[in-house]
């Protein structure tokens, strides 16, 4: 059987000012050696600095979003070789914030993966239903549609994690059932298998989001095919994120 790593990811979405970086050597202190990568990713401003504060730590690093081009005129956009370049190894693409504030298709999202598999990172790729999708009996069918359309054709186990956050969990500390959250990752998996072969298919990361909190984290992490969380509001303070990572660890 293949052997997937645990991942515990924090979104920091537009939270953060450099005052905020100290939670990195608390979340360090709490976590010398965590038995599971651990990576955050702050706000852009933040990249850099907080890349440089992990330095010499197990935590990782990385972006919310890129551009699918190298270079150009796309004013206020970010390159995969910047986002590098700033000290990160992973980006988060296709976000349903994204997708919903900025209008982003899963076309654009596989073209901002491609962009960050070629540039050497790890794309997390973010799909998910709305709650009128799930209430139509339409859930798998969504993830499927956006799985395959957000998803490179060369993705391998190492350049590509897969993060089912159910729209309607995100912020809104309601979570899915534990059978839900179970029936949405085995279908991502058997959809991977088919798509990237058993040997991809079995080994890509698949993280569940969506009001991820110390209280629920074992629960979810006891689930098949949960191979870590992509924590938003909850990872932001290193009390609260070390206790996941602690539950993760354990699963
Ligand atoms: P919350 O954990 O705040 O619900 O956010 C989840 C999320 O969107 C992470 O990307």
């Amino acid at each position: 059987m293949t052997k997937r790593r645990k991942l515990a990811a924090g979104n920091w979405k537009m939270n953060g000012l450099g005052a905020d970086l100290d939670q990195i050597a608390r979340l360090d202190a709490a976590h010398p050696a965590p038995g599971c990568e651990v990576l955050i990713c702050p706000p852009a401003t933040l990249l850099e600095r907080m890349s440089a504060a992990a330095r010499g730590t197990a935590i990782m690093t990385g972006a919310q979003d890129c551009h699918p081009a190298a270079s150009g005129a796309h004013t206020g956009d970010l390159s995969v070789a910047m986002i590098a370049d700033a000290g990160a190894s992973h980006v988060i693409v296709g976000h349903s914030e994204r997708r919903a504030d900025h209008g982003e298709t899963s076309a654009d999202v596989r073209a901002k993966a491609e962009a960050v598999m070629a540039g050497g990172l790890v794309a997390l790729i973010c799909i998910g239903e709305t709650l009128d999708e799930r209430e139509a009996g339409r859930t798998l069918e969504v993830i499927g549609t956006q799985l395959r359309d957000s998803t490179p054709d060369g993705a391998g186990a190492d350049t590509l994690v897969v993060a089912y956050e159910p729209v309607w969990a995100i912020g809104t500390g309601r979570i899915p059932t534990l059978e839900q959250i179970a029936e949405v990752h085995g279908f991502i998996r058997a959809e991977l298998g088919a798509r990237f072969g058993g040997e991809t298919g079995a080994g890509v990361r698949i993280l569940y989001g969506g009001s991820v909190k110390p209280g629920n984290a074992a629960e979810i992490f006891g689930v098949d095919n949960v191979d870590g969380a992509l924590v938003g509001g909850a990872s932001l303070k290193a009390e609260d994120f070390a206790p996941i990572i602690a539950a993760l660890q354990e699963s």
